[in-house]
Order: C-alpha cells, then sequence, then structure tokens
C-alpha cells in the first residue's frame, strides 16, 4: 500500500501566523475583559475604597523613579532636587509676575517626592509648601537613598488642606497631574480657593483624560476636560462641573494647551473679595 505523502508544510507566514494569531486573540480578550472588570470595580466602589486601594501602586511607581535615578527621565530628577534650578511652569510665571510682594507663597497640592515647581524665580522670593497625603513613604524612600530634597513633602491630603492651613495662607495654590488621583477632586480645589488669598491664583494642570488613558489603574479614577468654557471632571457615573460649583466666588480662565507632551487641561481661577468660602463638607458620599 502506498502511503499517502502529505504535501510539505509551507514556510509561508500564514502558517506561522494561525497559531500566533490565535494566542494574540486570546490574550487580547484577556486584556480586555481584566480592563473591563476593574472598571466596573471603578464605576461601583465608593472613591475612597478606589483611592485607599491604589496607593501601594503609586508608591511603587515612585520607588522606581526614585531608585532609577528618575528612570527614563533623569533631567527632570535632577531638576527637581536642584535648589537653584528656576521656575519653569508657564502659567505660574504668569501669576508671579501680577503679584506685588516680593515673597509668593505656593501651595504644591499632590506635588509627589519633590515638587515639580523650580525654587527661583528673578526678583521674588518663593516660599513654596509641597504636600502629598505619600509624603511620608517618600521621604522614607528618600532617606534610604541618602538624598534630602531641597524642599520636602509634608504629609496632607487635598480633602484636608483647610483644616490644616486655614483660609487665606498663600499667594498661589497650585496642582500638577495630582487632583484625577484624589477620591475628591471637587473638594480639594474647594480647598485650594479656601487657602488662597483673596486675588490669590489656584493653578491646575492635568492632563486630560488621564483616567481613560491610564484604564483607571492605581489611583487614576477622575478625568479632566473642558466642556464649552467650563472645567469639567468626569469619573465613570459622576460628573462634576467645577465651574458652576465655583460660579461667583472666583473668576476663571480655562484653556486646552498642546505641547510634545500631549494635551493639558490648564485651568486658572483667581479668588473674588469680599465674599465667605463656602463650607467644606465632603462632595462625595462617605465611603
Ligand atoms: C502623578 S503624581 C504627580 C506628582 C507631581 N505633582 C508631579 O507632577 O510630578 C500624583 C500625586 O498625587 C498624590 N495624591 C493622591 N491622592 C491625593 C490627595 N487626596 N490629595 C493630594 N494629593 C494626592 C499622589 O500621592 C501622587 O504623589
Amino acid at each position: 500500500m502506498g502511503s499517502r505523502r502529505r504535501a510539505p508544510r509551507r514556510c509561508g507566514t500564514r502558517q506561522q501566523r494561525v497559531p500566533f494569531s490565535w494566542i494574540e486573540a486570546r490574550y487580547g480578550l484577556a486584556v480586555r475583559l481584566e480592563s473591563l472588570i476593574r472598571r466596573l470595580g471603578v464605576a461601583t466602589r465608593p472613591p475612597r475604597d478606589v483611592w485607599e486601594r491604589g496607593l501601594a501602586q503609586e508608591v511603587a511607581w515612585w520607588e522606581a523613579w526614585i531608585d532609577g535615578d528618575g528612570r527614563r527621565w533623569p533631567e527632570v530628577y535632577r531638576e527637581r532636587l536642584d535648589p537653584t534650578a528656576a521656575l519653569a511652569e508657564p502659567v505660574l510665571a504668569e501669576c508671579i509676575e501680577a503679584i506685588s510682594s516680593t515673597r509668593v507663597s505656593i501651595l504644591d497640592v499632590g506635588a509627589g517626592p519633590c515638587t515639580s515647581l523650580g525654587k527661583t524665580y528673578p526678583g521674588k522670593q518663593l516660599e513654596i509648601t509641597p504636600v502629598d497625603p505619600l509624603a511620608e513613604e517618600y521621604n522614607r524612600l528618600w532617606a534610604r537613598k541618602g538624598i534630602a530634597p531641597p524642599v520636602p513633602t509634608r504629609a496632607c491630603r487635598g480633602e484636608e488642606l483647610r483644616a490644616r492651613f486655614g483660609s487665606g495662607r498663600f499667594d498661589i495654590a497650585y496642582a500638577r497631574n495630582a487632583l484625577d488621583h484624589t477620591a475628591d477632586p471637587a473638594l480639594v480645589i474647594r480647598n485650594m480657593v479656601g487657602v488662597v488669598r483673596c486675588g490669590g491664583f489656584v493653578v491646575l494642570r492635568h492632563s486630560a483624560n488621564e483616567a481613560v488613558k491610564a484604564d483607571y489603574r492605581g489611583l487614576h479614577q477622575w478625568n479632566f476636560s473642558i466642556r464649552g468654557a467650563d472645567l469639567v471632571i468626569r469619573r465613570l457615573r459622576r460628573t462634576v462641573n467645577v465651574s458652576e460649583l465655583l460660579r461667583g466666588e472666583v473668576s476663571e480662565h480655562c484653556d486646552l494647551l498642546r505641547d510634545e507632551q500631549g494635551e493639558w487641561i490648564i485651568a486658572v481661577f483667581v479668588k473674588r473679595s469680599g465674599r465667605a468660602s463656602p463650607s467644606h463638607g465632603a462632595t462625595e458620599p462617605p465611603a
């Protein structure tokens, strides 16, 4: 009996790609399923709960950054540790120019392990107060490395700013890529308005729709965007129009800026005088 010989396998791309695309398809499905489960978790859990669960991931990210001398961003690392670095945030520079006094006090909310703000500005004396709820963990990481940042970060959640600093204490309150990481960004912004003096500035710089971009991983649970002329913050199943919330209390200017790092939502609020600050109860239901 003559055996039927199989036709030799072709080494073409098709035969090699079949099992690969099968694995790829299953992997893609697993990733999509994981993402769906994560988003469901964020949608159904109280923001404070999501926040607490995400803290360890945030510390791990910054631990790798400190231990790796800034990893892919060594120049950022060096600049942040340089006590002579010039303040390079253009939005803040405009505010500083508008302040007549030589001393300018700036609160940096959610500053991370070391503030992103340069420490010097021509003709001004900057007094920077960086705060972050993870400050103790960050400072432990610095101590382990034997480094002391020029302006150490102090422990404080943005939701507790008023209780900690009182009213009218700063010329400027600033937050960069931090409020999208908080449990209650609307409360933090109201607190920032509370802690600046009348005529003082609240400056927010956030990457547009960061929670979506990060697929709601870690602390990312809020998206900053601009609707019409209003600053709007969205989470799964919740939207806060910040401009409406602060109407009458501040004058504001919101902008979408694009640069090589992507899209930035910039909001500048100027606190109006002669009006009492609102009550600063939590805007989220308790966890
Ligand atoms: C992506 S980092 C940004 C750090 C720094 N602003 C920067 O631009 O490099 C976000 C920071 O927000 C902080 N954060 C998280 N929850 C916060 C809260 N409730 N109040 C203030 N900061 C918070 C995190 O601990 C983290 O250090």
